[in-house]
């Protein structure tokens, strides 16, 4: 049978996951997304791996949710979905993580693009939460994410209309940060994710870490967070090497410590 998640690397401290159910426009059954937690598992415990990447193919990123799994279930069934707690694995991912979007990128797919801390679309990518369509609503961060990435007016216009995005329309909405060629849209996230590999891990995580609780955090504890991490990275080798480096005009070499 052939593998419904490809994983290489990591190659220069990024790993690539290919999201590999062509039949399936990469539809997100529960094997696919217990396979993907896995390898994010996998990736969490490998010092090597600095950034992941997840894409699909250039037809499709992923189209939802598996219909044909979800139709079996009832409301007890959705209650005890083994996909729920694989959804939560991924949301709880603390290295950077950088989805790179062509094709059909719907439903839980779109879903799945937003848990990338930075996206990169192709610009035939077609971004959208058609769930209304199927007289049910988004279930994996859909109308919260969502919201967060493109405001209230266009998240609720394509939650309640279904209809999807183009990925200029995405860019202009800060759901994506950039577009390009569909063949060169893996490349460019591996591009940036080599980047931030070449940084101090420390100061990355903390940063990473910051930026993040400015989504659910009022703005004094936004800042207080981010002063105390500020303060905690002058206890790193890293930063003594990082300003040292600039001082003598050299690169610096990070160790993580
Ligand atoms: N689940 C299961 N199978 C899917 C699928 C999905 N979400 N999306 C596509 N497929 C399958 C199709 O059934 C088809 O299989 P067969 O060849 O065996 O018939 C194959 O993928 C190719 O799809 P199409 O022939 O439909 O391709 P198309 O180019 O004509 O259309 C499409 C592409 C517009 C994406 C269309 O497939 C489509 O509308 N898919 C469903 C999109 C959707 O509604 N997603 C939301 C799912 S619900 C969800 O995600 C809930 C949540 O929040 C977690």
């Amino acid at each position: 049978m052939p593998q419904i998640l490809l994983s290489h690397g990591p190659d220069q401290g990024v790993r690539l996951l290919t999201l590999n159910r062509p039949e399936a426009l990469n539809a997100l059954n529960t094997a696919l997304l217990e396979t993907l937690s896995e390898a994010l598992d996998a990736a969490e415990a490998d010092p090597d791996t600095r950034a992941v990447v997840i894409t699909g193919s250039e037809r499709a990123f992923a189209a939802g949710a598996d219909i044909n799994e979800m139709a079996a279930r009832d409301t007890v069934g959705m209650l005890t979905d083994p996909r729920v707690q694989h959804w939560a694995r991924i949301a709880r991912f603390t290295k950077p993580l950088i989805t790179a979007v062509n094709g059909f990128c719907l439903g839980g797919g779109c879903e799945l693009a937003m848990h990338g801390d930075i996206r990169i679309a192709g610009h035939n990518a077609r971004f959208g939460q058609p769930e209304i369509n199927l007289g049910i609503m988004p279930g994996a961060g859909g109308t919260q994410r969502l919201v967060r990435a493109v405001g209230q007016s266009l998240a609720m216009q394509m939650v309640l209309t279904g209809e999807p995005i183009s990925a200029q329309r995405a860019l202009e909405a800060g759901l994506v940060s950039e577009v390009c060629q569909p063949e060169l849209t893996v490349e460019r996230a591996v591009a940036i994710g080599r980047t931030i590999a070449s940084k101090g891990p420390i100061a990355v995580q903390l940063a990473r870490e910051a930026v993040q609780r400015a989504e659910d955090m009022d703005l004094a504890a936004g800042l207080r967070f981010e002063r105390h991490a500020f303060t905690i990275l002058a206890a790193t080798d890293d930063r003594r090497e990082g300003l040292e480096a600039f001082q003598n005009k050299r690169k610096p070499a990070f160790s993580g410590r």
